[in-house]
Parts: structure tokens; C-alpha cells; sequence
């Protein structure tokens, strides 16, 4: 099985755990991606969608799902997500695909976040993946200091632009072995719209794609 089947049979088995006839969230990158396929091939009873990205949203509309909005859906029961790494507490690091802010938002209106991941991102500590920190652009040299004095050091993310038009610096160095505490340090600097760290948001339920197949797995 290489990395994608392990993905793909990740979001298939997730589709056991939605609830019918109800409005979920769906997350961004690859991983989802899969699951919006399934979604679309199995005519998967949902009555809408609140994407993560813009890039998510085109996808649902092609696929016939209706996109929606916090504000019509108010609190979600699932939201179904993937991760750039996971640890065994189901803490993550998110972002790599630049959405984390709505992520986080999506996230904090959502009963159960269920991650779906390749075996790769499962990891017993965050901080090999470059944390993403989306900012202001006006403040982007202040918070890169901030982040310096820190312990990290901050890369830009060349060209990219989130879709709230704010950039990404993606950080190394910081010690995440406190992911909550970290989690809000770093949302204290000004200019930072929020940070890649799912601590106080982490996933209820992770689904796992192995060789063997999916494995649902809880916080240890
Ligand atoms: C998007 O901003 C990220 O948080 C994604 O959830 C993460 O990058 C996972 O993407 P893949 O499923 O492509 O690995």
C-alpha cells in the first residue's frame, strides 16, 4: 500500500462515522480530498458542507454538495480533517496547506473533529513538521522577531498568500513538548491570526491508514 491508498482507505472508513442528513466540516489537502470523492461516489446522505479553504469548496461544489456557512449551520456534530502531524494525545500540527486559520474556526464549532491521516503523520512528538504561524502581512518582521526571542526561527512562505490574504511563516526550533501552553503563547503576539498548534482544538477520533487498512485510534 503506498502513502495514498493509506490515505484513501483512511477517508473511506470515516465515512462510517458521519452522522446522515446533517451539515459536517471538511478540512483541506490530500486526504480530504479522498474523502470528498467518496462522499460524491457513494451519494453520501449529507445536507451540506462548511469547507476549510476555498480550494475545498470548489471541490464539494463539483461533486454536488451544497457549501454552506458557520452562520447557517451554527455548531457542527462532525468535522473531518487531515493533519501534517498527529501525536498520541491526538494534538496536531496543521497548516500545511495554508487553511489553518478557517480550520481552527471550523474546528471550535464542531462536536467531533475526526483526523484522517496516512501513518506517516502519526508521531509521539510534534515539531519535525514546520509549525505554519499565518500573519498579518504589516506585521510579518515584528512577529518573526517575537518568534526569534522565542527560540524559532522563521521561514516565509515565498508566493503564497492564505485565502484571508495573510502569509505564512512556517517555524522551526520551537519547543512544542507543551502543546497547549505553545498553542497560546503563540497566539499572545500581535500580528499573529493564529497558529498551526490543535491542542485546544485536538481530534476526538483518529483514523489511521496502515498497510493493514484503517484503524480507528483514540488519545492515549
Ligand atoms: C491544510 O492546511 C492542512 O492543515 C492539512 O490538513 C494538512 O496539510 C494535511 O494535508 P494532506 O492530507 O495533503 O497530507
Amino acid at each position: 500500500m503506498n502513502q495514498d491508498d493509506k490515505k484513501q482507505a483512511a477517508a473511506e472508513k470515516a465515512l462510517s462515522l458521519i452522522p446522515k442528513g446533517t451539515y459536517i466540516g471538511v478540512g483541506t489537502g490530500s486526504t480530504v480530498n479522498f474523502l470528498i470523492d467518496a462522499l460524491a461516489r457513494t451519494q453520501f446522505d449529507i445536507k451540506g458542507a462548511v469547507a476549510t479553504s476555498l480550494e475545498t469548496e470548489r471541490r464539494l461544489t463539483a461533486a454536488g454538495i451544497e457549501v454552506v456557512s458557520p452562520a447557517v449551520t451554527g455548531r457542527l456534530p462532525v468535522y473531518i480533517d487531515g493533519a501534517d502531524e498527529i501525536n498520541h494525545s491526538l494534538q496536531m500540527i496543521k497548516g500545511g496547506g495554508g487553511a489553518l486559520l478557517r480550520e481552527k474556526v471550523v474546528a471550535s464549532i464542531s462536536d467531533t473533529f475526526i483526523c484522517i491521516a496516512d501513518d506517516s503523520k502519526y508521531v509521539s512528538k510534534l515539531g519535525k513538521f514546520p509549525l505554519p504561524v499565518e500573519v498579518l502581512p504589516f506585521a510579518r518582521s515584528v512577529v518573526a522577531k517575537a518568534l526569534f526571542r522565542m527560540g524559532g526561527e522563521a521561514n516565509l512562505r515565498v508566493g503564497f498568500k492564505t485565502d484571508g490574504g495573510h502569509e505564512i511563516l512556517d517555524v522551526t526550533g520551537l519547543d512544542l513538548s507543551r502543546p497547549l501552553t505553545m498553542e497560546d503563547e503563540l497566539n499572545k503576539i500581535v500580528g499573529v491570526m493564529d497558529n498551526g498548534i490543535f491542542a485546544r482544538n485536538a481530534a476526538n477520533v483518529l483514523v489511521l491508514g496502515t498497510k493493514y487498512g484503517a484503524e480507528l485510534i483514540s488519545a492515549k
